[in-house]
């Protein structure tokens, strides 16, 4: 049988899932389990998590920064390999900013380093998908905030997006 990709708002349930879907999505940064039970409880309500079958096969991790409530920041977006190529990333994105229509979403931030062409190329689209400019700027660098020992983290802000579009 054809399985479907089920998108939804995560749970508790899936924070053991997180944990091992993240852990296969090098480059991101694995996070104790605790931090993904958190994402999928505090802050399920601006997160997604879809599978195919029993199997989890996209996740990502967002909320809406504290003192700027129209922000919605990116924090993880992880897709396994097998379910790469057809647009789960960039329909994850769309599945959240559909859900929180009632108080809309106007900007999404997210940090990229500057080697990620897959992160580059997924908010690339993003942007042209709702009609908004792309701007970006050093947030963490690698020497001031990382002690050296990861590539500095690239602010990128999105908006305003058209959700008209
Ligand atoms: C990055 C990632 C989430 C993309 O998932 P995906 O579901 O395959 O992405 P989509 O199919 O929605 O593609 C979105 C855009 O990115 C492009 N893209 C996806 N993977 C790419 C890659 N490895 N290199 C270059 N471009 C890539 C797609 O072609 C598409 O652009 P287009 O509309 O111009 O064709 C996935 O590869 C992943 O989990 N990577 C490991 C973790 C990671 O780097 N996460 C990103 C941190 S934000």
């Amino acid at each position: 049988m054809n399985q479907q990709f089920v998108f939804y708002q995560p749970s508790m349930d899936d924070g053991w899932d997180v944990s091992q879907l993240i852990r296969a999505c090098p480059p991101l940064d694995t996070n104790s389990v605790y931090c993904n039970l958190l994402q999928c409880h505090h802050f399920a309500g601006t997160s997604v998590a879809v599978r195919k079958g029993d199997d989890l096969v996209g996740f990502i991790s967002a909320y809406r920064i504290p003192d700027k409530p129209e922000t919605l920041f990116v924090w993880q977006v992880a897709v396994a390999e097998s379910a790469r190529g057809h647009g789960l990333a960039s329909q994850m994105i769309e599945h959240i900013v559909a859900r929180e229509a009632a108080q809309p979403v106007r900007y999404i931030e997210t940090t990229i380093t500057a080697e990620n062409e897959a992160s580059w190329a997924l908010f690339g689209r993003v942007a042209k998908r709702y009609g908004a400019p792309l701007a970006r700027e050093d947030l963490f660098t690698k020497e001031q905030h990382f002690a050296g020992q990861h590539d500095t983290e690239l602010l990128v802000t999105i908006g305003p997006l058209d959700l008209t579009r």
